[in-house]
């Protein structure tokens, strides 16, 4: 069966998710949106995308599509949408979505819509009006926006970016499929050196090594789909199977994780065994700023940048301190942050600059990829000092206004 897809993305990840299904999926048929990319395919497509996508948030089936600016309209085009061809008798279907520039705003009533409207055409189908929904679970998900519906089922379950490696993670963890975008930018494919000098609880390397082996992102999880009817459990077999055939086991990396801190060199060498990347990556206790940084290779990190971790004086004190090791080193450099200053207190002006978004907080790669001598230094102006006071002033005054967390 042909099916249209949708994977919500982190901003600013939706064209590197585009370049995985082109690229390592060989789609062609694939339109890159803000927040999201479609594309079709069939079974295997789905798992292909489930198994191997490393900066998507979760795969969806698109259901259907219709406009919507009242309840019967929503109940309507819901009810006529073949549930019939996705949902099993005893499946569990919880409803969950979102509403923007519509008519209908309430998230609540639409759910309920949206839930009587499938038991009806369940009920009809099956000739049953309870359903005890204790099978497998298929989320389903609903978008309202400009008063059109979009239906979808959730393939994946938990957000993709839930490898299965990462029970445990320092106070301020990098989302892994934010930290596998970063590695797919600097190009690191597994040559050369490769350094995360603040690596916490380890996930820029782990993401780094899976990378570099061919390692399927998905291999050491479950999906919701896996459950499912209507797809065939062989072709998950296969698909799984296929993925640990074009794994490089017996290749070498040298790709390492450094932190200030021993308990998060501890915790990332726990996740990485977890990540079944152990023997590729190593970890070790160092200050960043003391690291001799003399050979070529890639360098990628989130030091702390004052918002969840640090003040805002201390981050840029240690910024400047560790700009004096990096700024002179031959590694290319790629360092996300959310301070807009970082350039000023790293030193050097970034060859390119790219917008992320680390959760809700937004923020920039600097990434610096010319040779040492090539580096434009950052004259330092002398309202450094006051501006470093108002932006802590004004975090302190929004620090509880603004949403920092991950899932
Ligand atoms: C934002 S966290 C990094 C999170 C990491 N990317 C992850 O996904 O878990 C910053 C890390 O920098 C470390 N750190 C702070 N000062 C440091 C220093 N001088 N040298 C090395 N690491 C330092 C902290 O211990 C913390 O683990």
């Amino acid at each position: 069966m042909e099916y249209e897809f949708c994977c919500p993305t982190l901003f600013g990840l939706e064209g590197i998710v585009g370049d995985e299904l082109r690229h390592g999926g060989g789609l062609t048929d694939v339109r890159v949106e803000n927040g999201r990319v479609f594309f079709s395919g069939d079974e295997r497509t789905l798992i292909w995308a489930n198994l191997w996508l490393r900066c998507a948030e979760r795969v969806l089936i698109r259901v259907g599509e219709f406009p919507a600016h009242t309840f019967e309209e929503l109940f309507e085009g819901v009810y006529e949408l073949p549930w019939l061809d996705y949902i099993e008798k005893d499946c569990a279907f919880p409803v969950k979505g979102y509403s923007l520039n519509s008519d209908l705003h309430s998230i609540p009533d639409c759910q309920s819509i949206v839930k009587k409207a499938i038991v009806k055409s369940l009920s009809e189908s099956y000739g049953i009006n309870w359903f005890e929904e204790t099978g497998a679970r298929c989320q389903v998900q609903f978008s309202i926006m400009n008063n059109i519906a979009t239906l979808y089922l959730d393939t994946s379950g938990a957000g993709l970016h839930k490898r299965g490696y990462r029970a445990n993670a320092n106070d301020a963890p990098l989302r892994e499929t934010l930290a596998a975008a970063m590695v797919h930018l600097s190009r690191y494919r597994g040559r050369g050196e490769f350094l995360d000098p603040f690596c916490g609880s380890g996930t820029i390397p782990i993401e780094a090594a899976m990378i570099a082996m061919n390692r399927a992102p998905g291999l050491a999880r479950s999906f919701d789909a896996e459950k499912w009817a209507f797809i065939d459990p062989e072709l998950w077999r296969q698909g799984r199977e296929q993925a640990l055939d074009v794994m490089y086991r017996n290749r070498s990396y040298e790709i390492c994780g450094s932190d200030i801190d021993p308990t998060c060199v501890k915790l990332a060498a726990e996740n990485a065994n977890k990540a079944g990347v152990s023997h590729t990556v190593h970890f070790e206790t160092q200050d960043a700023c003391k690291l001799r940084l003399n050979r070529e290779g890639t360098l990628i990190c989130n030091p702390p940048y004052g918002e969840r971790m640090m003040d805002i004086v201390s981050a840029r004190k240690l910024l400047r301190n560790f700009g004096t090791v990096a700024s002179r080193s031959p590694m290319k450099q790629y360092i996300i942050s959310s301070d807009e200053k970082f350039e000023e207190f790293f030193g050097v002006k970034a060859d390119k600059k790219r917008k992320l978004y680390n959760g809700m907080l937004r923020c920039n790669l600097f990434m610096y990829y010319q040779t040492p001598d090539k580096r434009k230094p950052f004259r330092r102006t002398a309202n450094t000092k006051n501006n470093t006071k108002k932006v802590q002033k004004n975090r302190n005054n929004h620090s509880n206004k603004r949403f920092e967390g991950h899932s």
